[in-house]
């Protein structure tokens, strides 16, 4: 009897709207995708929504900082994000955004029902204020000194040096880190979501058995701990949605995130005509899965159920937390070039090169999974090039020229073949349990088998021999049945490359597919299906992240992490007119313009600014302009700023240029008639 079709919605945390993916965020994405992908292989309704997270005082003052909308920020921001995942083959049904229409109608739904079941109570807190902006700071734009040890620059919540956790309002020497000013201690009303009465329904969920042990563990310390009141409110300026019956009073950014899932998936269900209570109402058969990283753990294991079963909706089957990533043994760094954006990445190397290695290290525990960038191409020459494509590659060049492209009408080894078709449990199980890892070295195993058949059958000299030819047909196709179980296999890891394979073998696979067998069936022409990894562009990869770092440093930056993702940056600020006096821009000719060997992304200029002075400036153009096109224009440039020494040579300037970037980035032209050096005013 078939198995019934399980109904299942998957969702990975949604990232802010305020800074670029890096490869750190695409393990959730890469992770929960695969898993995605696998059910929808084996024939279950698998739905996967994400959005942008785009509310929150971060996203306000980045939005601040360029000089553009929240909206406006936002609605880039969501533009990159959804290209990243796309061409990282990440399969979301729907992509939306918690500053969105259906978002703000369910967070009101959800404050009202929890604030009328008596869930809801409000306290005057005391908080930072700072008086120069006129807004209360989260705990990170706070910094000081640790009250504890004494160590100078800490944030408002904990102390890297000693680890001490205190609030921001025991800082020595507190200041701003939005305008540097000495905050104020200042009184406001908070709303507050009553967490320790849903203590026995959490734990009640906790022992339900689906959650992974870790997270379990780490929620049973924190039942010992005692639950606390949750603060849901945030005092204007704040970008998000403002509290029904409070004026002036915003959601915490945290109340609304994960409303965003239901509110992404209501946005798909109304566009694909699904059933949004089917999914979401208490009493729900389907199953909700949230993959996350480790450091969102609180917020999904205890905020988020508890105020769903506040608001009378059903909790999620089950929460999955992962590790962090770290590359070549350590934190992502920067300096080093470790810090590697998803674009940069896409720039120089193929997505499902990442997604196999991902696939080959991740298990279902919350542990780190270390990026090394030799062992990475390493594994995927040796696996999916030295393994899994070499089988097509070595016999589909006999059965094109000598069979007309026609598979034998018999299995040379039915047992070999039944062994491959009988993984199908160990692999299926594997994926199910998110043991991805266990399932790539059964099917690399599987792999090794086929290769050995094909050196012991050494079809290649089988084909020099008189009278031997079925029995190179008949390997030859026994290699490229073996070849496909792989590829149906691999289907949620190597999308692509499999849907290469689909076209050679002039197939289509579900898992279905596994029990049938190609006999005397026409395949096409063999072309090359994966190159090995060429180390050049792995190399070329960190040497852009570098030259990021130079040109621009793009970063996220949380308005309360639990543990420090990325670095915070400072925040830019509004600039006396003083500072501004001291920039001395000028009309520049650019009189040569020419290629950096080596750098990717940069320019080198030679400006002519008056007084026969030259200029040499490095400038991060490559993806907008032909240097030739750039020879005779004029453009205006930072004059004075203080030379910077890359890795290419001095740079003495900064050319001025606008837009969001990439191919999209204009410099500035100055009227005709401006001549070189005259200064801008
Ligand atoms: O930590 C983060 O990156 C958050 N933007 C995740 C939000 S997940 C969900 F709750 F929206
Ligand atoms: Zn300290």
């Amino acid at each position: 009897m078939a198995k019934p079709v399980r109904k299942i919605l998957v969702t990975n945390a949604l990232p802010y709207a305020n800074g670029p993916i890096h490869l750190g965020h695409m393990l959730g994405y890469i992770q929960a995708d695969i898993w995605v992908r696998y059910q929808r292989l084996i024939g279950n309704e698998c739905h996967f929504v994400c959005a942008d997270d785009a509310h929150g005082t971060p996203i306000m003052l980045k939005a601040r900082e360029l000089g553009i909308s929240p909206e406006q920020l936002i609605d880039e921001m969501s533009k990159a994000h959804q290209a990243d995942f796309s061409d990282f083959g990440v399969s979301f049904d729907n992509y939306h955004s918690t500053h969105s229409e259906e978002n703000r109608v369910l967070a009101n739904l959800i404050y009202t029902r929890l604030r009328d079941n008596g869930y809801i109570t409000t306290r005057v807190i005391e908080q930072l204020y700072d008086p120069e902006r006129g807004m209360f700071l989260p705990d990170r734009f706070v910094k000081g000194t640790c009250p504890e040890c004494k160590a100078v620059d800490q944030y408002g919540d904990n102390c890297d040096s000693c680890g001490a956790t205190y609030s921001p309002i025991d800082l020595i020497d507190p200041r701003s880190a939005v305008s540097g000013a000495v905050p104020e201690v200042r009184e406001s009303e908070h709303y507050f979501f009553d967490l320790p009465a849903f203590g026995d329904m959490l734990k009640e969920w906790t022992r339900s058995g689906s959650l992974q042990p870790e997270m379990a563990n780490k929620l049973n310390e924190w039942f010992d701990a005692g639950l606390q009141q949750w603060d849901i409110s945030r005092d204007a300026p704040y970008f998000g949605f403002e509290i029904p019956d409070a004026p002036g009073k915003y959601f915490y950014v945290w109340l609304d995130a994960p409303i965003g899932y239901m509110s992404s998936f209501q946005n798909y269900a109304e566009r694909v005509g699904l059933n949004f209570d089917e999914f979401w109402q208490e009493d729900s058969g389907a199953e909700v899965y949230h993959f996350i990283g480790k450091d969102i753990i609180y917020f999904h294991s205890l905020f988020w159920p508890a105020t769903l079963k506040g608001a009378q909706f059903r909790q999620p089957t089950s929460v999955w937390a992962h590790g962090f990533i770290t590359v070549n043994g350590t934190k992502m760094s920067k300096s080093r070039g470790t810090f590697i954006m998803a674009r940069t990445y896409l720039e120089h190397l193929n997505p499902e090169y990442l997604r196999y290695y991902f696939a080959a290290k991740l298990s279902n525990r919350i542990d780190d999974l270390d990026l090394n960038l030799e062992d990475f191409t390493q594994r995927v020459n040796s696996d999916l090039v030295g393994k899994v494509v070499n089988i097509a590659s070595r016999c589909a060049g006999f059965i094109t020229k000598q069979f007309d492209g026609q598979l034998s009408a018999n299995i040379a080894e039915p047992e070999l073949l039944a062994e491959f078709q009988q993984a199908q449990t160990v692999i299926s199980q594997a994926y199910e349990a998110r043991e991805f890892s266990k399932a790539m070295r059964e099917i690399m195993r599987l792999a090794d088998r086929a290769n050995e058949y094909i050196a012991i059958k050494e079809p290649w000299k089988l084909a020099k021999q008189e009278g031997q030819a079925q029995a190179v047909q008949d390997v030859c196709s026994m290699g490229l049945h073996l070849f496909r179980l792989l590829m149906i296999y691999l289907k949620p890891v190597t999308p692509e490359l499999t849907a290469h394979a689909e076209q050679f073998l002039n197939d289509s696979f579900s898992w279905a597919s596994i029990e049938q067998v190609l006999t005397g069936h026409r395949i096409n022409k063999f072309k090359a299906l994966l190159q090995r990894v060429p180390t050049e562009s792995v190399d070329a990869m960190i040497e852009a992240s570098k030259e990021s770092l130079q040109e621009t440093a793009p970063t996220t930056v949380a308005e309360k992490p639990t543990t420090a993702k990325e670095p915070i940056e400072p925040i830019a600020n509004e600039i006396e007119f003083g500072d501004f006096a001291k920039i001395d821009m000028r009309v520049a000719l650019i009189v040569n313009a020419e290629h950096v060997e080596g750098a990717d992304k940069l320019i080198k200029l030679t400006l002519d600014i008056g007084e026969e002075k030259t200029k040499q400036v490095f400038a991060g153009i490559k993806a907008a302009y032909q240097p030739e096109s750039l020879i005779g224009q004029h453009t205006v440039m930072v004059a004075n700023l203080k030379p910077r020494k890359m890795r290419f040579g001095l740079s003495e300037g900064m050319v001025l240029a606008a837009g969001p970037g990439g191919s999209d980035l204009y410099i500035l032209n100055p009227h005709e008639g401006a001549q070189p050096g005259m200064q801008v005013k």
